[in-house]
């Protein structure tokens, strides 16, 4: 049983997800399990919506207190807030919107960037033995994001924030150029990375869609490049061993899986809608049992 009947009633907090397919989407499996381990009176659906913009006029009552968006929504997403938080106005892309409990406005928020570089610094962190928590260990460090679209945007700016000096590499040069000078960062193409190595001990993040299922036998970037990184991220969780996270590993990288990142959005998102600490540990079972 997915819902809390047991509390259901005239004060319960409504959210949900809003995509199209939704179907497939594990996280009201994650936010209602979680919801219902830690006693908030919350339930979580999934929307299937085709017009944002209509959605939002339909459902904008009161009783709806937060949205996450997915595929295809994330962009559009930034028309129906009332106000957008600095750092997804930035980004150019939300995730997640809340109503404010004061005056009712709807608040946008990008949560994708928190989500993988939270998973990013997890990966670091075991890599390094280090139970020090405090200060980012993606400060100084070089990181390489792959892609420039929506998700290389958010990686982009997150690893900055952290203090990073990020490299954008893109098939389009172009595409990584407007960002790297948005971020502040360098831009290169996907066929200068293979000789890219000013130093060894990089990170790295696959946000385009190369490996991806049903296409599993590629690879954004060759194996012989990948000795020079420490850590490899992959924000594509199907397949959970892409060609390139396997190959990494081969090479004697950490690596990170894009399930992370869903986790880890999954935990801020939690936290802002009850207010409360994310039950991890029960939110991990659950994606588990569930793929
Ligand atoms: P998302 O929002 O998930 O980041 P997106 O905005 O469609 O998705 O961006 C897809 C990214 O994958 C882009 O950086 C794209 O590169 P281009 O800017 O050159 O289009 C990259 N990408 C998609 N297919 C690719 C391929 N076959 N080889 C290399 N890069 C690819």
């Amino acid at each position: 049983d997915l819902y809390n009947f047991r509390l259901i009633g005239l004060d319960t907090k409504v959210h949900g997800v809003i995509g199209n397919p939704i179907g497939h989407s594990k996280s009201p499996h994650l936010y209602n399990a979680a919801f219902k381990s830690i006693n908030f009176n919350g339930i979580y659906l999934p929307l299937l919506v085709d017009s944002i913009a209509n959605f939002i006029d339909t459902y904008n009552s009161p009783d709806f207190v937060g949205y996450s968006f997915t595929i295809p929504h994330k962009e559009a997403g930034l028309k129906c807030c009332d106000e957008i938080d600095p750092k997804a106005k930035e980004i150019g892309a939300v995730n997640c919107m809340i109503r404010r409990p004061t005056d009712g406005k709807l608040i946008g928020y990008n949560v994708d960037y928190l989500g993988a570089i939270a998973a990013i610094e997890e990966g670091l962190r075991a890599l390094n033995g280090s139970s020090n928590t405090s200060g980012s260990l993606l400060a100084g460090k070089l990181f390489v994001v792959m892609g420039a679209g929506g998700a290389g945007k958010a990686l982009a700016y997150g690893g900055k924030e952290k203090g990073a000096r990020v490299v954008i590499a893109n098939r389009t040069y172009d595409k990584a150029k407007a960002l790297a000078d948005k971020v502040g960062g360098e831009a290169i193409t996907l066929a200068e990375l293979e000789n890219f190595h000013p130093e060894d001990g990089m990170v790295l993040a696959n946000t385009t869609s190369v490996g991806m299922k049903p296409r599993t036998d590629q690879t954004p970037i060759s194996k012989k490049a990948l000795k020079h990184y420490s850590l490899v991220f992959d924000a594509i969780y199907t397949p959970k061993w892409t060609r390139l996270l396997q190959e990494a590993q081969e090479s004697g990288a950490a690596v990170v899986f894009g399930t992370e990142m869903l986790l880890n959005q999954a935990f801020v998102q939690i936290e802002n809608f009850s207010g409360v600490p994310a039950p991890k540990q029960l939110i991990r079972d659950v994606l588990a049992r569930n793929t």
